[in-house]
């Protein structure tokens, strides 16, 4: 019999701490949407103590987004188990996810805890998030470098005390396939009460197993994956989820495991994250990478030619991969617009609509044909849009081979209008080094990006750039079929989140104050 795994998605909370992989609230929601239409279980969407922002990142998910059960973390203390309570309640189907180390290294170093100690906080932790919400997941961090036998007293005293899930991290990414397969099978087998609770795995890439390590534990009866898109996270991240979920789905008659997931909606959730995040997927990264379904050796492409199933394990429409499809052109209504919005999966509010239809018409005049790609691209600006301190009136820049480019840019900055020049040592540093000395701004450029969305010279560039500014780091976007233009777009982006980011932050200390 097929078993169903859960799939546990941390891509908002694990994955966002990938370094430089922040996301402002309304790409978090857009994401959120995303991962429903993925079918995810679980969505965890924050760690509601560590920052405003997170909080109400978790908030809105909770209000808005139906059908996965919206969770937060929360330390095994009784503040963050109350926060995230209060983040979580507004929510149809809500998870507390409470953690504490098991680990006699991190309860030695860290916690300087006894492992008695430690067990007794993780129960009444346990109890107390029962007393807001049924269900409740306790990982006992670092599980796989703890001592096997406390591991057992651990996983069994949380159930006792409630836990419905019981999930097992390898924390620093340290274990094998083969140990982490034992670790697994030994729990089903020691732990009483374990058929009350389902066993989780999360698994850290550092050794480059974190998928591996993740499809031994549901060879060995684990019944739920915690797991990122494109596996961004900590570090060398977490386990990819559209690893787990192919890898089940095509491998189904080995693990005789499956998930829910739709993964037509895989490519799509991929291409979302990486455009926010500014994290680029590896060519040759399996499943969604831009070749994983390239076949150029002689000997593959004249045996596919004569039967698909000779070279292709998984064929490309089941990630949702389909040839580009031309959508629009310049002459195309409103009606019509609106129409492949909804087609394409996109509920859009009336605002957000007309402003994504005037984008689509100023680029229907620089492009003769509209594919899908552009049509997500501008939905994506239409519904992340942060408040504009500083938008481009316009841009001129001269440069060639033998002179030393030079920029003029014209911003509106809170509704008036600035003018300079400078030079730079490229067009973009020209653009850039103005922009700079417009806004009087200090951030650090820390990544440029730029790739075409879809293909020919017409094609639109898309410029990520992620910058830092007093420990601050966003990632900004622009998409123009004029690269430079492009490129202006992005790092206003990120200027205007900082600056948005920076007003938040002003805001929430007031509110604090004032308490
Ligand atoms: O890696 C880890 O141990 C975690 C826990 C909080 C589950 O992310
Ligand atoms: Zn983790």
């Amino acid at each position: 019999m097929t078993r169903i795994i859960r799939i546990f998605d941390t891509t908002l909370r694990d994955g966002e701490q990938s370094p430089g992989a922040s996301m402002n609230i309304e790409e978090k929601i857009l994401v959120a949407k995303q991962l429903a239409r993925l079918n995810v279980d679980i969505i965890e969407a924050g760690f509601a103590f560590s920052s405003p922002g997170d909080f109400e990142a978790i908030q809105r998910i909770a209000q808005e987004i139906e059908g996965p059960v919206v969770c937060s973390l929360a330390r095994a203390k009784p503040e963050d188990i109350d926060r995230a309570w209060e983040a979580l309640k507004g929510a149809p189907k809500s998870r507390i996810h409470t953690f504490l180390s098991s680990s006699d290294i991190h309860l030695k170093y860290q916690f300087r805890m006894s492992r008695e100690e430690a067990l007794k906080r993780g129960v009444e932790m346990v109890r107390h998030a029962r007393g807001y919400v049924d269900d409740v997941e306790y990982s006992p961090m670092d599980a796989t470098r703890s001592d096997l036998s406390y591991l057992c007293e651990v996983v069994e005293a949380v159930i006792e005390a409630g836990a419905g899930t019981v999930n097992i991290p390898d924390t620093v990414g340290y274990t094998t396939p083969q140990e982490f397969g034992h670790i697994i099978r030994t729990l089903r087998e020691r732990v009483k009460g374990i058929d009350r609770a389902i066993l989780s795995v999360h698994c850290h890439n550092d050794l480059g197993l974190a998928v591996a390590n993740s499809m031994a534990a549901i060879h060995a009866g684990a019944g739920q994956v915690e797991c990122t898109i494109n596996g961004i996270g900590e570090r060398a991240g977490n386990a990819s989820l559209e690893e787990i979920a192919m890898g089940l789905r095509t491998r189904k008659d080995f693990y005789q495991a499956d998930t829910g997931i739709q993964t037509e909606e895989i490519s799509k959730a991929s291409r979302l994250v990486s455009n926010i995040t500014g994290m680029v997927v590896q060519p040759n990264k399996a499943i969604v990478g831009a070749n994983a379904f390239a076949h150029t050796s002689g000997i593959h492409q004249d045996g596919l030619l004569k039967e698909k199933i000779t070279y292709e394990i998984m064929q490309p429409e089941t990630i949702g991969l389909t040839q580009s499809r031309l959508v629009m052109g310049k002459l195309s209504g409103r009606h019509a617009f609106r129409e492949e919005l909804v087609r394409l999966g996109y509920s859009l509010t009336d605002q957000e609509i007309l402003e994504a239809f005037e984008r689509f018409k100023r680029l229907a005049d620089q492009k003769k044909e509209l594919f899908e790609e552009d049509l997500e691209a501008i939905v994506n600006k239409a519904v992340t849009k942060v408040p504009e301190r500083y938008s481009l009136k316009g841009l001129y820049v001269e440069s060639g081979m033998d002179r030393r480019p030079l920029a003029k840019v014209e911003l509106l900055i809170d509704g008036q209008s600035v003018t300079k020049t400078a030079e730079g040592d490229g067009p973009v540093d020209a653009v850039y080094r103005t922009i700079a000395v417009l806004t009087q701004t200090k951030s650090q450029l820390k990544a440029y990006i730029v790739k075409a969305i879809t293909g020919g010279t017409d094609a639109q560039g898309e410029v990520s750039v992620r910058v830092e500014e007093n420990g601050e780091t966003v990632t900004g976007h622009g998409s123009d079929t004029d690269i430079i233009i492009a490129s202006a777009q992005a790092y206003l982006n990120a200027l205007n989140k900082l600056a948005d980011l920076m007003e938040r932050h002003a805001r929430a200390e007031q509110k604090i104050g004032l308490c």
